[in-house]
């Protein structure tokens, strides 16, 4: 096939601050998908893209491109409305856990597509397989009828849905070019419009674990992000949410199941309850379905009736024992005082050593390793009394667990308070 276009070109045209024309970028896409364009030129397209940025039209046509790479899923056949989550990664981040079945439980199909952790951010699949007998992955045909039995789906995503970002991402991460604006928010949302929800609720994390440190930038984000579904014809609504301090108590697969599981009983910690029913909130009102508070459907049980059922149609065992780490170390706290800080990445990447995460993709993790935190920022502590867990099958990564705790937590004296973002920080809408 002739080409149309010249990869050196359109490298040039955004290393000179121009806009990528409309036939540029479907060429580009589309050619760097089908090996055309070589993986040197679209790692110095990706870096031009990085330092020079693009606009709305150029990014929403990015997105579209990729989106064209692949197929597209259509859930119009089923007999309710479907809304999804999606969150930009952070530490301790179970709320897909309960937040799908909870919302399935009040009528609303949730079509979640997820992935693997990479580095310190744990991925919802990688928690999930802590359960024994859960399987990710699932034909579409399987996915449909388990949303219009369950209303509520957690599986793999296909590697027919935009498998030009599949590439892109990769290469974004050997390269120094995950952390562009343009480039995060098109690839999360070519994924996502190509996944067929009606409505879709982004989860903005801000702080030290998460891609976006500061507010300014995730608000930017997000707010494109908001724009590329609006655009696309997806109801789309952003939380900004903090991500300073890890959520809940723990931070590894099991270990979040068994959080997860802890709020669908009607406990757990009240920053993962607070999220997830506010997530469920959106979700219900993006799908039109506003007569609904998810807030009584986690309380009267129906929200753990719809995991129970989530969990069994892929194989898994509700009832069955979690995995348990072989080894735990204790961390004590130095002194009396008042927890101030509690370091989200810290605990991230502590977690990570640990045997949670995996360094590349193709590395195992450990279903028990994580870290288990015994306090939360504002908690007075005493001097000896435990304020983390560390659980490994491997006990010769506690040094280095330890290592990256180094710092993580400050105990100020008496009568001090942590200075830190409100959970909920901003809502983002068109
Ligand atoms: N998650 C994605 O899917 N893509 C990005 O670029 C970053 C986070």
């Amino acid at each position: 096939m002739s080409e149309q276009f010249d990869a050196v070109d359109v490298i040039r045209t955004k290393r000179d601050k121009q806009r990528l024309s409309e036939g540029q970028i479907d060429w580009v896409i589309d050619a760097y998908t089908r090996g055309v364009v070589a993986e040197e030129q679209m790692s110095a397209l990706a870096m031009a893209i990085f330092l020079n940025g693009m606009d709305r039209q150029e990014i929403a046509r990015w997105t579209a491109a990729m989106i064209a790479s692949g197929e597209r899923m259509d859930f119009s056949s089923l007999s309710r409305p479907t809304a999804d989550k999606h969150s930009t990664g952070g530490v301790g981040d179970k709320i897909t856990l309960p937040l799908a079945p909870l919302v399935a439980a009040c009528g609303v199909a949730v079509p979640q597509l997820s992935g693997r952790g990479l580095g310190h951010t744990g991925g919802t699949l990688d928690k999930l397989e802590a359960i024994p007998g859960w399987q990710a992955a699932l034909s579409n045909e399987a996915m449909l009828r388990q949303l219009e039995d369950i209303g509520a789906v957690i599986c793999a995503a296909g590697s027919g849905l935009a498998p030009a970002d599949k590439k892109l991402y990769a290469l974004r991460d050997v390269t120094g070019t995950v952390e562009a604006i343009p480039l995060i928010a098109s690839s999360i949302m070519s994924k996502k419009i190509a996944e067929g929800t009606g409505a879709l609720v982004l989860d903005v994390k801000v702080g030290s674990g998460a891609f976006m440190k500061d507010v300014d930038s995730a608000r930017e984000l997000a707010t494109t992000m908001v724009g590329l579904g609006t655009d696309a014809g997806v109801n789309t609504v952003a939380l900004l949410t903090n991500m300073e301090v890890p959520l809940g108590l723990t931070a590894g697969n099991g270990l979040e199941v068994r959080e997860s599981v802890e709020v669908l009983e009607g406990g757990g910690p009240p920053d993962v309850v607070e999220l997830t029913v506010e997530l469920a909130r959106e979700m219900l009102k993006g799908a039109g379905r506003t007569e609904i508070d998810p807030a009584d459907a986690l309380a009267d049980g129906r929200a753990m009736d719809a995991w129970r059922a989530m969990i069994s149609a892929q194989g898994g065992d509700p009832d069955a024992p979690l995995p348990t780490a072989k080894e735990t170390h204790e961390v004590l706290a130095p002194a009396d005082g008042v927890l101030t800080k509690l370091d989200a990445y810290q605990v991230g990447v502590a977690a990570w050593r640990l045997g949670a995460g995996r360094a590349r993709k193709e590395d195992a993790v450990q279903a028990a390793a994580g870290v288990e935190m015994h306090a939360k920022p504002g908690a007075s502590v005493r001097a000896g009394e435990k304020l983390l867990t560390l659980h490994t099958d491997t006990p010769e990564r506690f040094g280095r667990a330890l290592e990256a705790l180094d710092g993580a937590y400050t105990i100020a004296p008496e009568g001090s308070r942590p200075d830190l973002l409100p959970l909920i920080i901003d809502r983002i809408a068109e």
